[in-house]
Parts: structure tokens; sequence; C-alpha cells
């Protein structure tokens, strides 16, 4: 049975879409099979996986906003093992598409069920906010990750992403699911400055079990690969984010042996 895990974090410009791409990359790598899914209007998982928005009609809109089966809004990517559902900038419109929905948080958790045995692990990429669209990411997945800029207002932002978790947690325990923290991942760290290593040592204060060992430092290289149409093990596999990012799909694999 797959694994889904949902990359959240309301706070923007985190790393999330980043870590979707290359985390889904390197798990692919690994020989594992990988959904991504990009619940974002932005697109950027799409468009960074070299993906036009223009040419997609079915998106992750679909999925959540009509009858259309997860099946059939699978795109294959280059990568032969990474699929994807895309996003798409109708997204915006999903609260209001949902206004009068019964149990509206619950439709991503029924629509992947057929999928879950196709992929090792399906990926959810959450644009950054608390609405109706994270919501059913938290509710489908079996655990979050949580990604944190080595940044001041990054940290101070953690507590409000725990406690939205905590109360999908409550509600799902009641239910008899777990919805479970993979981990908080810590991003950007620029190695040349100490202050970055004060907020790694804050958030481990705050999360000492739930902090990934493996940090993602900054790097021009996971700037530049979505321009290039392809994660960073695509376009600089011998680079220093790339050997993050595998070592980052190496410890998830260690924890769910
Ligand atoms: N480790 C890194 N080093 C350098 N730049 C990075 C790194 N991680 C992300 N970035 C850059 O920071 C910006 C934000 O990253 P990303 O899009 O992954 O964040 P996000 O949390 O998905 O943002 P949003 O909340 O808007 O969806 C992007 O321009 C990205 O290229
Ligand atoms: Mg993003």
């Amino acid at each position: 049975m797959g694994k889904i895990i949902a990359i959240v974090n309301q706070k923007g410009g985190v790393g999330k879409t980043t870590t979707a791409i290359n985390l889904g990359a390197a798990l692919a790598h690994s020989g594992k099979k990988v959904l991504l899914i990009d619940l974002d209007e932005q697109a950027n998982a799409t468009i960074g996986l070299g993906f036009s928005r223009e040419l997609l009609e079915y998106t992750s809109f679909e999925l959540l906003a009509s009858d259309i089966k997860a099946e059939e809004l699978v795109y294959k990517s280059t990568d032969r093992n990474m699929d994807i559902i895309p996003g798409s900038e109708k997204l915006v419109n999903l609260e209001t598409a949902l206004f009068n929905v019964e149990n509206k948080e619950l439709i991503l958790q029924g629509k992947l069920k057929p999928l879950a045995g196709k992929y090792d692990f399906i990926l959810i990429d959450c644009a950054p906010s608390l609405g109706v669209d994270v919501e059913n990411a938290l509710f489908a997945a079996d655990s979050v990750i949580i990604p944190v800029e080595c940044e001041y207002f990054a940290y101070e932002a953690l507590p409000l992403m725990i406690s939205k978790i905590h109360q999908v947690q409550t509600v799902r325990n009641k239910r008899g699911q777990k919805l479970t923290i993979e981990g908080v991942l810590l991003t950007k760290l620029d190695n040349r400055n100490i202050f970055g290593y004060k907020i790694i040592d804050k958030v481990k204060n705050l999360m000492p079990t739930k902090t990934f060992n493996t940090i993602i430092s900054r790097s021009s290289h996971l700037q530049e690969a979505p321009m290039n149409g392809g994660s960073v093990l695509k376009t600089a596999f011998h680079s220093r984010a790339s050997r993050e990012f595998r070592a980052l799909a190496q410890e998830i694999l260690n924890n769910n042996k």
C-alpha cells in the first residue's frame, strides 16, 4: 500500500514545491513509483516538471470538483518512475465550487483510494494556505512533511501549522485514522551565516523527535532546475542539492521500513 505524504506549510516560499519535485525525483531514483499531486493554483510543481499549464485540460481542480476518476487525471513526467496530477489556476475557484458540498474535506481521501496500490509514494504539494484544498490534503494523507526555511518568520509561523495538524489528527483519530508528522524539513540554510543554525536549534527544541536530520542548503542549482524543466537530480545530479534530496529520500525510506 502506498504512503500519501502532504507537503504543507501555510507560510509561503519555504520550499514546499522544491521539496515535492526533488524528493519525488529522489524517491523515483531509488526505484520507488511516485505520484506528485500539485494542489496549488500557482502550479509551480507542474511547471517545474516541464509542463505548460495552458496545455493541461484536466488537473487537480477536476480531481476535487468533478466526478472524473483520479486515474484519468494522471500525466507521465519525463522521469519514468514519477507521474503527476497537475495544478491549475482553476483552483482559485475551489472554495466556491465546493461551497454546498457535504463533507468536502473528505473528497481527496475518497478519490485517492483506487490509486494507493499503484504507487509507493503519493506526494501532495500544497498551496500556502489553510483552505479547503489543504484540509483535503490533511484528511487524505498518512503523514505530513513541513518545510521550514531557516529564518525567523518561518520558525515563528510553525506553531500555527502544527496546531492545524493537531486539529485534523483529533478528528481523524475518532474515525480510527492516523495522520503522523513525517518530519519538519529545514530548508534554504545559508551555511556561511551563523543565524540559520540558531533557527535549526530552535526548531529542534520545538520538535525534538520530528525534525529530519537532513537539512537542505541554499543552492542556485535548486533555483535553476525548474527553469530547465526538471528536478536537480536530472539537471545537476552531482550537486550538493541533489545529494541532500537523495539523503532525505533515504531517511524517509529508513523511517518507513
Ligand atoms: N534550498 C534552496 N535554495 C535556494 N533557493 C531555494 C531553495 N528552496 C527553494 N528555493 C527558492 O525559493 C523560492 C520558493 O521556493 P518554493 O516555491 O519551493 O516554496 P513554496 O513553499 O512551494 O512556495 P509557495 O508557498 O509560494 O508555494 C523559489 O524561487 C525556489 O527556487
Ligand atoms: Mg509551492
